[in-house]
């Protein structure tokens, strides 16, 4: 009889070293009790494709991708899902018992249950979003916000062209508003999201003028470093629902941990607790 190998499963990047995956990922195989390893691979470009082919030998069920192999991965895939090939990119791998190699995009997946889970009472449908920043992340927060039924995004970026080429891709329902005048965006929206890098540590604070924000409007920001960035607590002070981006970042991991180790994990305080540690 042979023993039942050890999954193992990792995340790729290069840089690695800063990522919450492993934190995130140890802490549900300790929760479920799961045999099973989370590790982070600091892997060069040149040798993503080899790595990638080799790693299911080595007994690996899969792995997360993150900058700057979220493109290149999905030449490597034999399977690419048409949510990953909607936004562009792939987060996450999965290695088939048959061989094949699929790419998959939770981005958007774990955007949308962040929201859901931080305003229980939001729905999509009531108005307009405004969505500021056109690079990586805005497409997967435009793909789902899309998707789940949003009627209309109002679409701002310090570089124009990008948002117009977002326009072009993802269709009418995408209006593009010049940066200078992101702040009018607000008066409209029932769901406001920041995808640039504005207010993160070390970064430059986000200067669009906030005074427009509705009373009762959903807010989130992907930047999660600080946790209540002033977007955030200008928000709370407007009466706005507010949701941080960390829960994002933990959402984005269920797919992946509950296709790998067999059981969906829940994203709770002490898993909050366990990655900010
Ligand atoms: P990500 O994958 O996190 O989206 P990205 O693709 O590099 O990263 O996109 C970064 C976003 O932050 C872009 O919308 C970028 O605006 P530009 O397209 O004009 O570069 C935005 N951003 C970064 N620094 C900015 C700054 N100082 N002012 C305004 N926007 C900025």
């Amino acid at each position: 009889m042979t023993a039942k190998p050890i999954p193992l499963a990792g995340v790729i990047g290069n840089p690695i070293s800063h990522s919450k995956s492993p934190r995130l990922f140890r802490h549900w195989l300790r929760t479920y009790d799961i045999a099973g390893h989370y590790v982070p691979l600091h892997v060069a470009e040149r040798d993503l494709a080899d790595v990638i082919r080799t790693l299911p030998r080595m007994g690996f069920v899969g792995i997360n991708v993150t900058i700057p192999h979220k493109v290149a991965v999905m030449e490597i895939a034999d399977l690419v899902t048409d949510r990953a090939t909607l936004i562009g990119a792939a987060n996450t791998v999965i290695f088939r018992k048959d061989g094949k190699i699929h790419a998959d995009n939770t981005d958007g997946y774990g955007f949308i249950a962040n929201l859901r889970a931080g305003a229980p009472g939001w729905r999509p449908d009531v108005g307009p979003a405004a969505v500021l920043g056109a690079g990586g992340a805005a497409r997967a927060v435009i793909a789902s916000l899309l998707d789940v039924g949003v009627p209309q995004i109002l679409l701002s970026n310090r570089t124009r062209p990008k948002a117009e080429a977002l326009q072009a891709e993802f269709g009418r329902r995408i209006k593009v508003v010049d940066w200078v005048q992101a702040g009018n965006m607000f008066e409209d929206s029932a769901t406001v999201v920041n995808t640039t890098s504005l207010g993160m540590e070390g970064q430059p604070e986000l200067r669009v003028p906030l005074d427009g924000l509705q009373r009762g409007a959903v807010v989130t920001d992907l930047v999660y470093a600080p946790l209540r960035t002033r977007l955030l607590q200008v928000a709370d002070e407007a009466g706005c629902v507010t949701v941080d981006g960390l829960g994002m970042l933990l959402h984005q991991a269920v797919p992946g941990f509950e296709r790998w180790f067999g059981v969906r994990p829940e994203v709770d305080v002490d898993t909050r607790a366990a990655v900010l540690a």
